[in-house]
């Protein structure tokens, strides 16, 4: 099949990449380093699946800024570009998947358009209604950043949506589960879950996931808060929770809060699409990413304070690493940076550790990438996820990365 995927990231290449095995794809962005890069089978983005196989697998695979001759040629387009949340409006920022639309139905109006961009609940619906001669299917993305390949290799499961109000529904049907076969047929494994539902439903699935996932972490991260609170070893209270099966000991380690692209923006967006439906947990989920990192921020000012109090007339705080995951390079609404935002609000001077900024300074603070350098100006660290680099400086470090893995 002739495919095109628009938009380079960590969705669009690991699709892309992904379905290139057993089919023609042409992904478009419309950053010019990017298409170099992906020309010359070099990964865009920090992923060791998508590096490898660019670099080593036999892929159907070109990349192009002419967004036009792609999607003219295509019978499936795969739009994965970015969808902000925009706080004024309270809803995610759709514009750049309409741009694609707009020009897919300008050249190419048969094509059948896959949304793999996260959207607000009941967005391929009203798709319909603005763009009658639009085939639209929606099929939420959850791969998790630096293992975007190897998490569409293995997939917990492919879930494609249908809007029901389309003029196309019986072909759309029919569509839906030849995209979920695609899928299906290039990852490694086999009896993966497929659902096939409405779009509404398919959209509810993706912010449910993640808004999900956010309630593990802000739960642990509050129990965390509660231990630090009252002098308690929070992780024999974790281990000792997490012993019951139906919790379990995965995805229980706290950290400065959730953060990534994806958590702190669909959590917004899915407490936004309650309007008018009662409900507590969700509004606390948003909540509690904030009073967790104003905890974490007073718990740094306490260290500050210290060594003032032992004569250090401007104590110095270093960032280890703006990113959320280890072995990550994406730092997009990472906790870290919430955490530093509130530290130099009350006048702290800080630095930053992080190699995958080719910057000199980062909102005003002075960018360091030797790490030597780093651990000998700063009198405190803290890092959001703990490495080894920082043994032998181990008592100026503050983290509450208690098990050492994300
Ligand atoms: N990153 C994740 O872990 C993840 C997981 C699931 C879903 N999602 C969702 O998928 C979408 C994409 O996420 P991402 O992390 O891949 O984003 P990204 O920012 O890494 O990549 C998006 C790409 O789209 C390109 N782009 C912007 N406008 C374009 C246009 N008009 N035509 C072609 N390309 C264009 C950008 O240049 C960029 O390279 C978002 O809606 C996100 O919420 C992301």
């Amino acid at each position: 099949m002739k495919i095109a995927v628009a938009g380079a990231g960590y969705v669009g290449m690991s699709l892309a990449i992904l379905l290139s095995q057993h089919n023609q794809v042409t992904v478009v962005d419309v950053v010019h380093a990017k298409i170099d890069s992906i020309n010359a089978r070099r990964s865009p983005v920090v992923d060791a699946g998508i590096e490898d196989f660019l670099a080593n697998r036999a892929l159907d695979l070109v990349a192009t800024l002419d967004g036009a001759t792609a999607y003219k040629q295509a019978e499936l387009v795969i739009i994965a570009t970015p969808t902000n949340y925009d706080p004024n409006r309270n809803f995610f920022d759709t514009s750049h998947v309409e741009k694609v639309i707009d020009l897919v139905l300008d050249v190419n109006p048969q094509a059948v358009m896959v949304i793999k961009s996260t959207v607000p609940v009941g967005y391929t619906s009203s798709l319909c209604e603005r763009y009658p001669q639009g085939k639209f299917l929606f099929s939420p993305e959850f791969l998790r950043e630096g293992h975007a390949l190897f998490d569409n290799l293995h997939p917990s499961r492919i879930i494609v949506g249908v809007p029901g109000e389309s003029a196309f529904s019986d072909e759309l049907e029919a569509m839906a589960l030849t995209f979920a076969d695609l899928l299906a047929n290039a990852a490694e494994d086999s009896d993966i879950p497929q659902l096939i539902m409405h779009s509404t439903e398919a959209e509810a699935v993706k912010l449910f996931s993640n808004t999900y996932l956010a309630l593990r972490v802000a739960y642990f991260n509050e129990l965390d808060t509660y231990a630090c609170s009252r002098g308690l070893d929070a992780s024999q209270i974790i281990k000792g929770v997490c012993l019951e099966p139906r919790i379990g000991s995965h995805y229980n380690n706290p950290s400065f809060g959730y953060g990534g692209y994806c958590l702190p923006k669909d959590t917004k967006q899915l407490l936004a699409n309650y309007q008018d439906v009662p409900q507590n947990i969700m509004s606390a989920i948003v909540d509690a990413n904030r009073t967790r990192k104003d905890f974490i921020a007073e718990e740094i000012m306490r260290k500050v304070e210290s060594l003032l109090n032992a004569g250090n007339p401007q104590p110095v705080v270093g960032v280890f690493r703006l990113t959320m995951k280890t072995d990550s390079d994406n730092f997009r609404a990472s906790s870290i940076q919430g955490i530093m935002k509130r530290i130099k609000a009350k006048g702290v001077q800080v630095v930053v550790f992080e190699p995958a900024l080719a910057v000199e300074e980062f909102f005003g603070s002075k960018v360091m990438r030797d790490i030597e350098f780093f651990k000998s100006e700063c009198d405190s660290i803290i890092a959001n996820r703990w490495n080894d680099e920082l043994s032998d400086v181990r008592d100026k470090v503050y983290t509450r990365d208690l098990f050492k893995r994300d």
